[in-house]
């Protein structure tokens, strides 16, 4: 048991009393990207109890993380094979949650919601991720180790998360969930390399801001091939990383009404042929599939791009 505990209570002692010596996964990213500085939705997953929401707590058994605060799964809208449901189309008719790639320079206005992500789901150091199953045919075995009741919402999220993980990409999605920040450094540097390598996410200054314009200095980031994470519902933080192509994501600056600075990662999608033709995005742009369909990465989402 000496291995198990070992790592866990080394972290315990790190994020507990020292909240500003490196962690173990800190050193991790800066030996192997040490040009590329940790995107804030890095930071926001590394450090538990620095906010309220789903924070790792003790169980009394020493070795296995417990976990509060897991909400309903929701469905990222990355997973464009579903058709928009008319729930949806109502939701928030005034939120721009597409935009056309032609409507981003300087002073175009949008109504956004930076508020939505609530996921405050921090890493497992590596070694103890690793010790945790993570598939469908261990899910009682999962349920156990996190100490979550079956009948549970939370043991629905846990099930419907690992569900996703499991699912074979779409046409050869070359895709991976990480369990730990160093998972997700070895996933995404096996896919980009790490020579030119930036992780970037978006960051705002005022969540609660909604009326935006597009500032000077939009500025398009790496090549047409990069690596998208999006943080998943789960005990503790979990990444579901893919590769995509034909897209091109930029750095967008924005002012809110208020006054308060944003920078926001745009990605657009250039191959949306092969979209569902009933794709939400379509409806609310009334466009076909076919055009490039851009939106904004939420602030717990991470991109990797190589500049050249
Ligand atoms: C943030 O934005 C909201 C909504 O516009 C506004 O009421 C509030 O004053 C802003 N907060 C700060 C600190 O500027």
């Amino acid at each position: 048991m000496e291995f198990y505990l070992l790592p866990l209570l080394a972290f315990l002692s790190l994020t507990l009393t020292a909240g500003d010596s490196d962690l173990p996964s800190e050193i991790y990213w800066n030996s192997v990207l040490p040009n590329t500085p940790m995107p804030q939705a890095v930071k926001n997953s590394l450090r538990p109890g620095v906010s309220k929401g789903g924070v790792s707590v003790s169980t009394g058994h020493e070795e296995k993380p417990g976990y509060v605060g897991v909400t309903k799964a929701k469905k990222p809208i990355f997973f464009y094979r579903y058709a928009a449901t008319e729930d949806q189309l109502h939701a928030h008719p005034s939120v721009a949650l597409f935009f056309l790639e032609k409507d981003m320079r300087l002073g175009t206005k949008m109504n956004l919601d930076f508020m939505k992500n609530t996921n405050e789901a921090t890493f497992l150091p590596h070694q103890v991720a690793t010790s945790i199953p993570f598939s469908s045919d261990k899910l009682p075995e999962i349920l156990d180790q996190l100490s979550v009741k079956p009948e549970s919402v939370e043991a629905e999220t846990i099930k419907n998360t690992i569900i996703d993980c499991d699912r074979p990409g779409i046409k050869g999605e070359e895709k991976y969930c990480a369990t730990s920040l160093e998972s997700m450094i070895d996933f995404s540097t096996s896919k980009l390399g790490n020579k030119g390598v930036k992780a970037v996410s978006t960051e705002v200054e005022n969540k609660s801001q909604t009326l935006y314009r597009i500032a000077a200095g939009v500025e398009k980031m790496g090549g047409d091939v990069s690596v998208v994470c999006h943080k998943m519902e789960y005990a503790y933080a979990v990444f579901y990383c893919h590769k995509i192509a034909a897209t091109r994501a930029y750095m967008v600056p924005l002012v809110g009404r208020d006054g308060a600075k944003a920078k926001a990662v745009a990605l657009c999608h250039t191959n949306t042929k092969e979209w569902n033709p009933k794709h939400l995005a379509f409806q609310l742009l009334k466009v076909k599939p076919g055009v490039p369909i851009c939106h904004f990465l939420t602030q717990d989402q991470i991109i990797w791009v190589v500049s050249k």
